[in-house]
């Protein structure tokens, strides 16, 4: 049997996903990425193997992404996070348009064409005030887990309207609306609502067209999805794997490697 894997080292989170010759998931695997860059990507990528109960020179070829995929030292090659959402969210969503990605540092908007091809795509630039980080800054600030941010949110009666553009002052914006007697619920929606209409305006830039795919770790959020959906006025695709479809996408990658070294030079473009 043949097996690739791809390995995500995001700002926040890492992720390994392995798959089979077919392309379908064996294994997945998370965990937070922290300070040693390194260590969490073998240990990502060593909790993926055990999970698929294979030997790592099982595995016959690994592709590194993210901000850390240079550090995924074990890796055969590097490979853009934006190429590889892309290339998770059409192998997994084939009707995909475009594509957003929201983690913990950035978010991304990407255009994709009818053959899958990245048409163009634009980031948030040094700020992290439209990302999970934002999110994450709130959480903390209203002593809240983040599995229970969305589900809060969208208890929402009266929202607030969050002012603040910064995740820096995004803590003390919200324990200011505390303060002021608003409701928990009220205050996370008015948050997510702030981060929703920043993603808004990087789709606008890449242009907004449907089916549009929704990836990264924020898409474990209820609200957020929600927020998105209320703001297109249309149904987002949100798989189980959203998470991992950058590492996924790594994956597809490197199985593609493997399946074309195998070919006879004369069919190898
Ligand atoms: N269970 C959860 N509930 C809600 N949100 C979550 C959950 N798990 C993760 N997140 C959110 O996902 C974010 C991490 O997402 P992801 O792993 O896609 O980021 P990343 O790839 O590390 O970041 P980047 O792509 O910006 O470098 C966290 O900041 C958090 O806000
Ligand atoms: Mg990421």
């Amino acid at each position: 049997m043949t097996y690739a894997a791809g390995v995500d080292i995001g700002s926040t989170q890492s992720k390994a996903v392995i798959i089979d010759e077919e392309g379908n998931i064996v294994a997945t695997s998370l965990d937070d990425t922290g300070a040693n860059v390194i260590q969490a990507a073998e240990k990502v990528f060593q909790q993926a193997l055990k999970a698929a109960n294979l030997r790592e020179e099982e595995v016959d070829y690994v592709i590194g992404t993210g901000y850390g995929r240079y550090r995924v030292t074990f890796g055969n090659d590097q490979i853009t996070e934006i190429s590889c959402h892309a290339r998770g969210a059409v192998k997994m969503f084939p009707d995909t348009r475009t594509v957003i990605d929201m983690g913990g540092q950035d978010t991304k908007a990407i255009s994709v064409s009818a053959e899958g091809e990245i048409v163009d795509f634009c980031m948030n630039d040094k700020c992290a005030a439209g990302t999970g980080r934002f999110l994450g800054a709130a959480a903390q600030a209203l002593d809240l887990k983040l599995d229970d941010l969305g589900v809060t949110a969208l208890q929402a009666e009266k929202p607030v309207r969050i002012s603040t553009t910064c995740t820096v002052f995004a803590e003390s914006e919200v324990l200011s609306w505390l303060g002021k007697g608003k409701k928990l619920p009220d205050i996370l929606w008015g948050v997510h609502q702030s981060i929703a209409s920043r993603s808004m305006a990087l789709l606008r830039r890449v242009g907004i067209e449907d089916k549009i795919t929704f990836t990264g770790g924020v898409t474990r959020n209820v609200a957020m999805v929600k927020a998105l959906e209320d703001r297109l006025e249309t149904k987002l695709n949100v798989g189980e794997e959203a998470h991992y479809m950058g590492a996924l996408g790594a994956a597809l990658f490197a199985l593609d490697h493997i399946l074309n070294s195998r070919k006879p030079v004369s069919e190898v473009a």
